[in-house]
This record gives structure tokens, C-alpha cells and sequence, in this order.
């Protein structure tokens, strides 16, 4: 017997195909599946392998607001299990508590996202305690929106690194320690100005914020900037990357 390959065609179209139902209904509807099922001329169970594999997609109807808890590495060293006990029992009916694998701010963990249903893009809120995120979601359920956690607002202290290879008496990273101090304390300045001035939200600072450090990137000498794991990565030459 020989064996075929099965086709792929419709493969790359289920993922979109449960986007949109997902967009529609707010969770993958049994009806929408067995639709897309049939448009793509595909067994129900294949969509619903692909849905069951990628946490985005919702199998049941979401809560009004579905609190994300990073459980990854550094996120579970800081706490993240304790934070999803202690919350899950007391925020009410109406929100969902998961634990959602790394959202990409281990710098600041525990990392936890905020997603109201019907929003498309959702809140961060970084490093905060369990008391605090309980408030956050409090005030979200009273139809407030706490500002999200930005890096504009908040440094990095050296000190705070367990794994910084840049040490402060470090005589020969002094003047680049010294070059990135200035640039953050330029940063600090430019964004507080624009905080104050009409139009200027704080997601369109943090781009603004993040442009400027891209472009610096591009630069020898300034483009470094806080990791994970490490203190900040170096572009000039003859120094170290993180
Ligand atoms: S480990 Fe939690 S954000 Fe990366």
C-alpha cells in the first residue's frame, strides 16, 4: 500500500477561519465550528485540535474580564502560583483566573495581562503583588481603566539584577554605564514632557519611548537596555553582549 500524504491545503486556513469566530462570538461557538467545519471541508475534530492547542482561542464564553498570570520561569520564582490561589477564590463570578505561559516581561515579574471581553488588546500590569492586581481587577470591574504598567515609569536599578556582569565599580564599563545613565535620564525627561501635553496617552509614550530605543540600537555606543536575566545588551564594539 502506497501512503498519500494528507492534504494541507486547508491547514493554513483554520487558524484565520477560528479568528474569526472567535472576533464573532467572543469564543469558538459549537455553530461556528461546525460551519467553518464544512466551508473548509474538514472534520470538526480537526478544528477543534487546532483550538484546544493555542490558548488564544476560547472553548467556552469569556468572562467580562479573564486575568492572565504569566506561570513561566520567572514569573512562578516570583510568586505567580500563590497570586492565582489566593485571587481565583475571591474576584467574583465574572472574572476568569489563568495561568497563561511566558508573556514576554519576565523583567518584571510576575507578569499578569488583563483582557476585557470585547477589547482587543490587553492591559499589562507588572510586578505588582497579589493585593494590588485584586484592586486592579476591582477597579476594571467598576468599569475603570488603571493605567497599565509602563517601562517610561518605572527604571531599572542595577541593584535589582541578581546576574549584572556591568557592575557599578566596574572602571571598564564606567563610561558606557555613565553614557546610558545620561540617555535614560534624557528619556525620563522627554517622556514626562510629553505626559503633559494634550494627545499624548501613555501607550503612545511607551512607543515613542521604545522608537527612540530602537533607533539607538542601530547606533554604536547607546543601544543598550534592560533584559531579562541579564542587566542590558551592548552594540558598541569590543564590549559584551547580554
Ligand atoms: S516568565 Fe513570566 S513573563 Fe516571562
Amino acid at each position: 500500500m502506497i501512503a498519500t500524504k494528507p492534504s494541507t491545503d486547508y491547514s493554513v486556513q483554520i487558524v484565520p477561519a477560528l479568528q474569526r469566530i472567535q472576533h464573532e462570538f467572543g469564543y469558538l461557538k459549537r455553530e461556528g465550528l461546525e460551519e467553518a467545519a464544512r466551508d473548509l471541508d474538514v472534520p470538526l475534530h480537526r478544528l477543534q485540535a487546532v483550538a484546544s492547542f493555542f490558548p488564544h482561542f476560547r472553548l467556552s464564553p469569556p468572562k467580562k474580564i479573564v486575568l492572565s498570570v504569566c506561570r513561566d520561569m520567572a514569573c512562578h520564582m516570583a510568586g505567580a502560583q500563590g497570586i492565582m490561589d489566593e485571587l481565583r477564590p475571591v474576584l467574583g463570578e465574572n472574572v476568569g483566573v489563568r495561568g497563561v505561559s511566558c508573556l514576554g516581561r519576565c523583567d518584571r515579574a510576575p507578569a499578569a495581562c488583563v483582557g476585557i471581553t470585547g477589547e482587543e488588546h490587553d492591559h499589562y500590569h507588572l510586578g505588582r503583588s497579589t493585593g494590588e492586581l485584586k484592586e486592579i481587577v476591582e477597579a476594571y470591574l467598576r468599569g475603570e481603566v488603571p493605567a497599565p504598567d509602563l517601562d517610561a515609569d518605572r527604571g531599572y536599578g542595577n541593584e535589582t539584577f541578581v546576574i549584572n556582569p556591568y557592575g557599578r565599580d566596574e572602571p571598564k564599563y564606567g563610561a558606557i554605564l555613565k553614557a546610558i545613565s545620561v540617555r535614560d535620564k534624557a528619556l525620563g525627561e522627554a517622556t514626562r514632557i510629553l505626559a503633559s501635553k494634550p494627545g499624548w496617552s501613555p501607550m503612545r509614550i511607551e512607543q515613542f519611548r521604545s522608537a527612540v530605543l530602537d533607533r539607538l540600537e542601530k547606533r554604536p555606543g547607546l543601544g543598550a537596555r534592560p533584559h531579562a536575566g541579564g542587566l542590558v545588551r551592548y552594540n558598541f564594539a569590543g564590549a559584551e553582549g547580554g
